[in-house]
């Protein structure tokens, strides 16, 4: 009974040393001051483990395919040599402001297999600026740049530069426009529209329910969308519409503050498919 008291009153001097670092903001969020070690090794250990339980049941594709490296090494110049630099090219300096830094991924096999390189580039890294490609990049791109990582600590500075100076013009994106490959693809899905309104920073100005956010009024809450009658006061709102709505608001009022977001067909009538839920 004693322990248990001991135990007991230990635990709350604990977690209210905790909550007086906490409100006292004594912790310093600073990008340009480093995490201490203890607070560095618990985020590296999350991550880690965190990786490696949800990649465990990806079958990665044969690597191997003509063209895959090469198309991997010109995404790879498009897309992330910014923030992790390259066999002889340095990060950018928007990068090098950044806490954690993005290092070179020159070593990332060692560290991690060939699932677990996919599933890091599909879904990011919450909190570290890593960013979730997966509605930027195609499949077959995200692969690409997993074959060309893994080749990575073979190339020298020179190999690097003879691979990416041809492909300098590649742009590594998934085209807006591209037609919903099969008629299977058309049946919306609600659970990946709202993982992608996230992922076009929707929630940067609306309030959506079931969608973690700051307190935002840039434009109206999206509660209860699926009983209003019109979408932002101009068209009616059907599923059809909603997409309109959403990969071009110019093109129904002029005037509105709401952003072309380069929103694709598939993403569009995912997101649609999602607001309609909000009753
Ligand atoms: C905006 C900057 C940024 C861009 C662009 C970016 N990354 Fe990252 N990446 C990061 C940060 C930050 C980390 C986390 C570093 C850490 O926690 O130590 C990271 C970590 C990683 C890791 C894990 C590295 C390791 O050794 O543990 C991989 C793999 C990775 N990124 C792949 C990519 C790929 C592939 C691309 C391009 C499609 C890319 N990144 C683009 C910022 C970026
Ligand atoms: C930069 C801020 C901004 C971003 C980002 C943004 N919106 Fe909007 N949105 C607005 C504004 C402002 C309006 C009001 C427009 C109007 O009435 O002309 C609006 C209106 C809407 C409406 C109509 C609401 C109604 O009550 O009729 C919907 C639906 C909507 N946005 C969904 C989205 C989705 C989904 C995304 C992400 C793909 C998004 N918005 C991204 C600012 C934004």
């Amino acid at each position: 009974m004693k322990k248990f008291f001991v135990v007991l009153i230990a635990t709350l001097l604990a977690a209210g040393a905790a909550a007086v670092v906490l409100w006292s903001g004594a912790y310093n969020i600073a990008a340009s001051s480093q995490h201490t070690q203890a607070v560095y090794s618990l985020l590296e250990y999350t991550m880690r483990r965190s990786v490696r339980l949800r990649a465990s049941g990806i079958v990665p594709p044969p690597l191997n395919t003509p063209g895959l490296f090469e198309r991997g090494a010109a995404c790879y110049q498009d897309r992330c040599e910014q923030c992790h630099g390259a066999p002889g090219v340095a990060q950018n300096d928007i990068a090098l402001g950044m806490q954690p830094l993005p290092g070179p991924l020159v070593d990332a096999s060692v560290r991690w297999n060939t699932r677990e390189l996919y599933w890091i580039t599909r879904n990011g890294i919450t909190m570290s600026g890593m960013p979730a490609w997966q509605f930027q990049l195609s499949e077959q791109d995200m692969w690409s740049l997993v074959a060309f990582i893994e080749r990575l600590p073979l190339l020298s500075p020179v190999a690097y530069q003879q691979i990416v100076a041809p492909r300098r013009a590649t742009k590594c994106s998934i085209d807006p426009d591209a037609k919903l490959a099969s008629s299977a693809a058309l049946s919306a899905d609600a659970v990946r529209g709202k993982a992608a309104l996230s992922q076009y920073g929707c929630n940067g100005c609306h309030k959506i329910p079931g969608i973690t956010g700051a307190d935002v009024d840039v434009g109206p809450p999206l509660a209860g969308l699926a009983r209003r009658q019109l979408i932002a006061g101009e068209i009616a709102n059907t599923a059809d519409q909603m997409v309109r709505w959403l990969r071009n608001p110019q093109e129904v009022d002029p005037l509105t503050a709401m952003p072309n977001l380069g929103v694709t067909e598939r993403d569009a009538r995912d997101m649609a498919a999602f607001l309609a839920t909000l009753l």
